[in-house]
């Protein structure tokens, strides 16, 4: 019998069922691997959970190990610790660099959660008819950067991994990434890499599938005004002394103007305009108003004058009170005049708006507005740069075609309105555009209640990432 000879294109086919096999038969030890990082409670706002932040990162690095990836290690930071682990198959090959973050956001407020913020269930919904994995971080970012450790576990099991790959998995990314600047700036040989591959953004839909090329920029900051040097008795003291909670909402008030501008002198100084075209071709991505109404059980939508809802979230910078308290606030009535007001405020900024510069103007700004009566005391938090990532690079390209291989459609470019301040310092530090493949959708609830990954797009995300590491391979010159 003639021995049946292949050709690389027919080998690579063979190598490609074989790990979509792999996948098919653990998918369910996928799952429950997910399930168990999704049980402790890495949440890295609080030092109350400063151990389960440590244990989250001993299980990314136990799994990164057990997925079959080398030089595995906690990098130390002044904070949380770093994640690192890689596979050099040949360096003569491209490099993959995936990122991710192993922290979550606090779960609060808790009562509002169906099942228990670090429980895990599997419930269907209208968006997930197959099931989504309820718990905080499941979307953001555990249930996004662990399809890439089981999707690197599957190439390598079936001796598949076409790319060297390095993992970074981080551990303070919801409270700004601020240890991130200097693990790059000293670690740049470690990091070196093609491209960077992150998944922590979404999709449109399943059936709209789409690749980010847009992130905003933040300026976070806490104001507290302080009126009297005490509380006093609302009715001994009030309508003579100013109120601080009242100031404050004017204040906060006055941020915008009537077309929902914001005041701040200066802000749109750097903004950038964009074309007409441009315009007219974001706002091409499908969206059902009427929908995205109703998700929301609200009856109208309200942002800056002039530009679309996919404008407003996309490429216009905005202002937010986050949180806002003071004065008496637990059961029944008090009757206070209170000493202090506090607000946390952020402002989402677009390309070319620099995030320490608008700090320094909301705060000059801030006290120049503050009448006689009260003192203002503004304390920055922390920030980070907007991003665009051009569509004409190789990586861009991989993910296109990954996502044709997978979804059957051509990927759709959105610009999306949250923030991953380390996606403009790689592009800064490492000279690379990192690519965000994400596979969540808005509908998932992050940083909210009952936030939800669906089990399809955790597997198909696991798919879609193998092919672009086929792809990025295919199309890179190396
Ligand atoms: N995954 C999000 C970023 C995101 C959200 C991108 C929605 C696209 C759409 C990330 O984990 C996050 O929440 N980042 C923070 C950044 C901040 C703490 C510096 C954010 O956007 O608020
Ligand atoms: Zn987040």
């Amino acid at each position: 019998m003639n021995p049946l000879i292949l050709c690389p294109n027919q080998i690579q086919v063979l190598h490609l069922m074989s790990v979509q096999s792999y996948i098919n038969k653990n998918q369910e030890r996928f799952l429950e691997e997910l399930i168990a990082l999704l049980k402790i409670p890495s949440v890295s706002a609080d030092p109350k959970f400063k151990s389960d932040v440590f244990a989250a990162a001993e299980f990314v690095k136990d799994a990164l190990e057990k997925a079959g990836a080398e030089n595995v290690a906690l990098c130390e930071t002044a904070g949380y610790p770093i994640v690192y682990g890689e596979k050099i198959v040949d360096p003569a090959l491209p490099t993959v660099l995936v990122y991710g973050h192993y922290d979550v956001q606090p779960a609060d407020p808790y009562e509002l959660w169906e099942s228990p913020p670090f429980e895990p269930v599997i419930k269907k919904t209208d968006a997930h008819p197959e099931g989504a994995i309820f718990a905080r971080g499941s979307a953001d970012d555990k249930g996004q950067f662990y399809m890439h450790v089981k999707a690197f576990e599957a190439m390598t099991a079936q001796n598949a991994l076409s790319c060297n790959i390095k993992f970074m998995i981080e551990g303070e990314e919801e409270v700004g990434s601020e240890n991130l600047d200097l693990f790059v700036k000293e670690n740049k040989d470690k990091l070196k890499a093609d491209v960077v591959l992150i998944s922590d953004t979404s999709m449109l839909s399943l059936e709209h599938p789409s690749v980010t090329v847009g992130l905003r920029g933040l300026a976070y900051l806490q104001v507290e005004v302080t009126g009297p040097n005490r509380d006093l008795h609302s009715g001994t003291y009030g309508g003579a002394v100013a109120n601080p909670i009242n100031i404050l909402c004017q204040m906060i008030a006055s941020l915008q103007d009537e077309d929902r501008k914001i005041t701040i002198p200066g802000f749109y100084d750097d903004v950038e305009n964009y074309s007409s075209a441009y315009r007219e071709n974001l706002n091409k991505a499908p969206f059902d108003e009427a929908d995205y109404k109703k998700k929301l059980d609200i009856e109208a939508l309200e942002g800056e004058k002039g530009y679309t809802t996919i404008e407003r979230t996309g490429i216009r910078p905005t202002l937010d009170v986050n949180g806002i308290w003071g004065g008496y606030t637990g059961e029944g009535a008090k009757t206070v005049l209170p000493s202090k007001a506090y607000a946390k405020i952020s402002m989402r900024l677009v390309p070319n708006q620099d995030h320490k510069q608008i700090s320094k103007s909301f705060e000059s700004h801030f006290k120049a507005i503050a009448p006689a009566s009260v003192k203002v005391k503004v304390t920055p938090h922390h920030g980070g740069h907007p991003a665009v990532i051009p569509t004409d690079s190789v990586g861009y390209r991989a993910a296109e075609a990954a996502i044709q291989s997978a979804f059957g459609k051509k990927a759709i470019p959105t610009r999306e309105g949250g923030s991953i301040p380390i996606t403009s310092l790689f592009q800064k530090e490492l000279g690379l555009d990192p690519i965000l493949l994400g596979f969540g959708l808005d509908t998932d609830a992050i940083h909210s209640p009952n936030e939800h990954y669906g089990v399809k797009n955790y597997l198909m995300g696991i798919e879609t990432i193998v092919l672009f590491f086929k792809h990025f391979r295919a199309l890179s010159d190396k």
